[in-house]
């Protein structure tokens, strides 16, 4: 009997070398875990193209809304580790440790890094009749009307979550927090009035910025944006040291096959070499990250330094979810 079992463990072990080495033979899925038409979903399809083009496959881009973005992150931790489930994710990858209690996996022990992506400049906006011209006068808008205003963003660990948290501590006030699952849908509602303000990415904020039909007030990067020239830096426009940028990267479950992972690396690495991403990034604000970033280690390097910057931060904030 034993020595059934264990030839049934050589034949299973060859069985999956064999598959890591053919891999991929059918669509790979990339999970993102926000709703559609907003910035993560943006850059996941832009990378998805020229990356379907190098695995000879198609890419199938999937949706998973909900809980700031841990439930998709939660659903991809736990799928079969063989390289057909692929999470997009951002720098909510690293603060939802300090903001879940009961995170149902752990960012570093149950996914393995592919590579950092992109890291997208955010841009503090408003409803186009929001009462305040300046970022100097928002901030004595919101203290002096803190009751009656309200925040949009995309659930606890969202990106617009952190600025909001962010802009808060910086104001000195707490408004009114509109959830939504993904800030495509919170852009649509800010646009048509519903909600007050948001601080959200490029890669959704550029277009409704340059069409007039949001109000924006500054950049929250150390210098101006070439896509938004007119635009001031949080710095210079009444939040001195304002900063913040969303890092992206594409993970997979912990114990998929290194084959796999490279070959997942490499069809990345040549997305980000893509004109049209550098063109189309360039247009929002954003570009691909440096060859030496979208690397496993360097991305694994990255999520582990940030889990350790956010956590007192987010502790000093005093927000936890349930
Ligand atoms: C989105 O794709 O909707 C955003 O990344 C949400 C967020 O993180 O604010």
């Amino acid at each position: 009997m034993r020595r059934l079992l264990l030839a049934a463990a050589a034949l299973a072990a060859m069985a999956g070398a064999a598959a890591a080495q053919d891999y991929p033979t059918k669509p790979v899925t990339i999970v993102v875990p926000f709703s559609a038409g907003g910035p993560t979903d943006t850059v996941t399809r832009l990378v998805a193209e020229p990356m379907s083009k190098s695995l000879g496959q198609q890419i199938v881009v999937q949706n998973v809304a909900g809980a700031g973005g841990t439930l998709a992150a939660g659903q991809v931790a736990r799928a079969r580790p063989d390289g057909y489930t692929v999470l997009m994710h951002h720098i909510g990858m690293s603060t939802a440790p300090s903001l879940y209690k009961n995170l149902p996996y752990d960012p570093l022990k149950d996914l393995q890094t592919i590579g950092l992506v992109t890291d997208v400049p955010m841009t503090i906006i408003a409803r186009k009749d929001f009462p305040p011209k300046t970022l100097e006068e928002l901030v004595a808008y919101v203290k002096e009307n803190k009751d009656k205003l309200t925040y949009a963003n995309a659930g606890i660990g969202a990106a617009s979550h952190l600025c909001g948290l962010l802009l808060m501590k910086a104001i000195g006030a707490d408004v009114t927090t509109v959830p939504y699952q993904g800030t495509g849908p919170a852009l649509t509602d800010l646009v048509g009035g519903q909600v007050d303000f948001m601080c959200d990415q490029t890669t959704n904020t550029t277009g409704q910025i340059k069409a007039g039909e949001v109000k924006a007030y500054a950049v929250t990067t150390k210098e101006r944006l070439k896509s938004l020239p007119d635009l001031p830096t949080a710095d210079e426009a009444g939040l001195p040291g304002f900063e913040v940028s969303v890092w992206h990267g594409l993970y997979v479950p912990a114990g998929t096959p290194e084959p796999v992972v490279q070959k997942l690396n490499a069809a990345l690495q040549a997305a980000l070499k893509d004109e049209n991403v550098a063109s189309r990034f360039a247009e929002l604000g954003t570009a691909p990250v440096a060859a030496e970033l979208a690397t496993p280690e360097a991305h694994k390097e990255r999520l582990s330094s940030q889990i350790e910057l956010w956590r007192p931060i987010i502790e000093a904030a005093g927000v936890m979810a349930k």
